[in-house]
């Protein structure tokens, strides 16, 4: 394919994917909300590697926002974000009209119960079930071969890959790392909501993560503990902040364990501003 195709309607995208598969070309996915940063093209790189035609979508999924979140305001820059993509290779940019992804009276979702009581599922209710029904659809329109998601969501791939096995969905889910800012923040096209003053202290949040680790390989097991101890940091080192949730949970079933696993994941939300931040950490003791 030569040049970058963007295209709109879904119909034309699963005639398109349709005819890929027919022909066996090895298609890669990266679903996105737009506004990009390298967190976004990393995952765009890395698919470039492993596939004969990547697509790109952006999309603000309206269903996976609750009443008094940030759809309204959800950054947008279309223009920057297409050439980003023609940089990275991307061979067509899907950018479906929010009236044809959800036709009037649409009633059909995807939920992932198990995966999500706690965590975002707890903050956050019903975002799940609109993540994992606006990526069934994007599947069943593109027909990946495989697509690409970061673990900054931790939890968003879980369900996914959750879904996609379960569902019998022939498309093969690919986690890849955070990417950080210099500083250690976690890259979001949110970070942009903050004010100078947030922006600073932000780091804080991943170095929390950081002390958590270090008490743990230090022999620290008791999770009351290990969360005392980053909630005190937070309060000294991110006054402003809100801690939404600070969990330590299993990486598989997001389930909260009580005791240190020789595997676990240390996961927070903090509410910054007018920013809601994620991070977390896998702490693998056996690495
Ligand atoms: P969005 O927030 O735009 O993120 C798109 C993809 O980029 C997701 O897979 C996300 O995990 C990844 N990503 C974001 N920040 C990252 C970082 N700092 N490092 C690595 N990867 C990062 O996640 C969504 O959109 C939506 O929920 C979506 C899956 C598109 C469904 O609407």
């Amino acid at each position: 394919m030569s040049g970058m195709k963007r295209i709109q309607s879904p119909r034309s995208m699963q005639e398109l994917g349709l005819e890929w598969r027919r022909q066996g070309i090895c298609v890669g996915l990266v679903p996105t909300m737009g506004y990009w940063h390298e967190g976004h093209l990393s995952l765009m790189r890395w698919a470039r590697e492993h596939c004969d035609l990547l697509v790109a979508s952006i999309f603000v999924n309206p269903t996976q926002f609750g009443p008094g979140e940030d759809l309204e305001n959800y950054p947008s820059d279309i223009e920057r974000d297409s050439a980003l993509a023609a940089e990275c290779g991307v061979d067509v940019i899907f950018t479906p009209y929010k009236d044809e992804m959800y036709l009037p009276g649409h009633g059909t979702w995807v939920n992932v119960p198990e995966l999500t009581k706690n965590l975002c599922g707890r903050s956050r209710p019903g975002h799940f079930q609109g993540v994992a029904t606006v990526v069934c659809k994007l599947f069943n329109l593109v027909q990946p071969t495989f697509a690409a998601f970061g673990e900054k969501d931790w939890q968003q791939v879980a369900v996914i890959r959750k879904m996609t096995r379960e569902l019998d969905i022939p498309v093969r889910v690919e986690g890849r790392p955070i990417v950080r800012e210099a500083d250690g923040l976690a890259m979001s096209s949110r970070n942009v909501y903050l004010t100078a003053e947030e922006r600073a202290v932000a780091p804080h949040i991943q170095k929390g993560l950081c002390l958590l680790e270090g008490m743990v390989r230090a022999g620290e097991r008791d999770c009351g503990a290990l969360r005392k101890a980053v909630r005190d940091y937070y309060a000294a080192w991110i006054p402003s902040g809100v801690l939404d949730y600070l969990e330590l949970v299993d990486p598989e079933t997001i389930e909260t364990v009580d005791h240190v696993h020789s595997d676990f994941l240390a996961a927070v939300a903090l509410r910054l501003g007018k920013a809601r931040l994620i991070d977390n950490k896998r702490i693998n003791l056996e690495k």
